[in-house]
Order: C-alpha cells, then structure tokens, then sequence
C-alpha cells in the first residue's frame, strides 16, 4: 500500500470541485485517510516546489498555490501514486486527456487543479510538510474485503 499527497489548489477550491474531485478517489476504491482546508504559506509553497525554484513558471506557481485556499488529502491504496496520477492527467490542461480530473474540469495550463506526488520519495516528504504526526490515520474500511482481494492475506 502506498500513500499519497494530493492537493485541491485554489482553483478546485474556489470552482467548489472539490466534492466532485475526492468522489473520484473514492470511487476508484482509495482510501481517504488525511484531509484539511488551509492556506499554504510562503515558506511551505518554497519548500513544497523547491525543485522547481529555476523554473520560469516559478514564481507565479507560488503566487496561485498561496492566493487561495486549498484541500490537501493523504490518500492510500494500491499503487496510490501512480493511480493518482493517471487519474489528474497531463500537467497541462488543454493536453490532458478526457476522463482525468484535468482533462474533465479545466483547459488552462497554470491552473491545473490538483497536485499529486510523483515519486515514493516525494510523497514521504511532502505528507510530512503538510500533515503533522497522528494527523494521517490508520483506519479500517467496513467494505475494505470488496475492494481488494483479501482472500491470500495481502490485499490484491
Ligand atoms: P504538480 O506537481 O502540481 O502535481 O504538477 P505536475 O507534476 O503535473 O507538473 P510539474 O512539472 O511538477 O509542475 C508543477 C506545476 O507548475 C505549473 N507549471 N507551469 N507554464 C509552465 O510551463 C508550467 N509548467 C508547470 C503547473 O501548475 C504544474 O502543476
Ligand atoms: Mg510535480
């Protein structure tokens, strides 16, 4: 089981998709196990894309992800990262395919409406930025044995 970060940006928030875009995690049968609305600091957006401080696209990045607020989700299942990020789909809007959350919901390149982890690595790092300890859960599902196949003692 992997765990993911998602993050409902400002413009998924202020649209009000944000019921709409965690029923599509669950739907598929991920696990919700971490969610808070808040205002992402400065230093948080910094630290958060700090790989892409070079980048062009940089300083307005941390002008939209601090100009609202947003929904961050911890998110778990199955390959977690990898299925996120098919379903948010290309990074660009107007390139993402129809049936991903960016594909369905936006055609704008900068407000591209969810961030997903991209990497194991990326996702430990950036839970524990935005989630303090005990704040990510470890809970049962009632229909956790019709999601996965739990028959061989490991979920399939
Ligand atoms: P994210 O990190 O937000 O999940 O998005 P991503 O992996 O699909 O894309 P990434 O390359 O990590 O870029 C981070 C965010 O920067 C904005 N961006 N703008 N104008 C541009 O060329 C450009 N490239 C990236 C997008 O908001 C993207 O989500
Ligand atoms: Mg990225």
């Amino acid at each position: 089981m992997e765990t993911t970060l998602i993050i409902l940006k400002p413009d998924a928030v202020q649209r009000g998709l944000m019921g709409r875009i965690i029923t599509r995690f669950e739907d598929k049968g991920l696990q919700i196990v971490g969610g808070k609305l808040m205002q992402i600091s400065q230093e948080l957006a910094a630290q958060h894309y700090k790989d892409h401080a070079s980048k062009p696209f940089y300083a307005g990045l941390v002008r939209f992800m601090t100009s609202s607020p947003v929904f961050v989700l911890a998110i778990r299942g199955n390959s977690a990262i990898s299925v996120c990020r098919n379903m948010m789909g290309a990074t660009f809007g107007s390139k993402a395919a129809s049936g991903t959350i960016r594909g369905d919901f936006g055609v704008s390149n900068s407000y591209n409406l969810v961030h997903g982890s991209d990497s194991p690595e990326a996702a430990a790092r950036e839970i524990s930025l935005f989630f303090k300890s005990g704040e990510v859960l470890e809970f049962k599902r009632a229909g956790e044995c019709w999601v996965y196949d739990l028959s061989g003692g490991k979920a399939e």
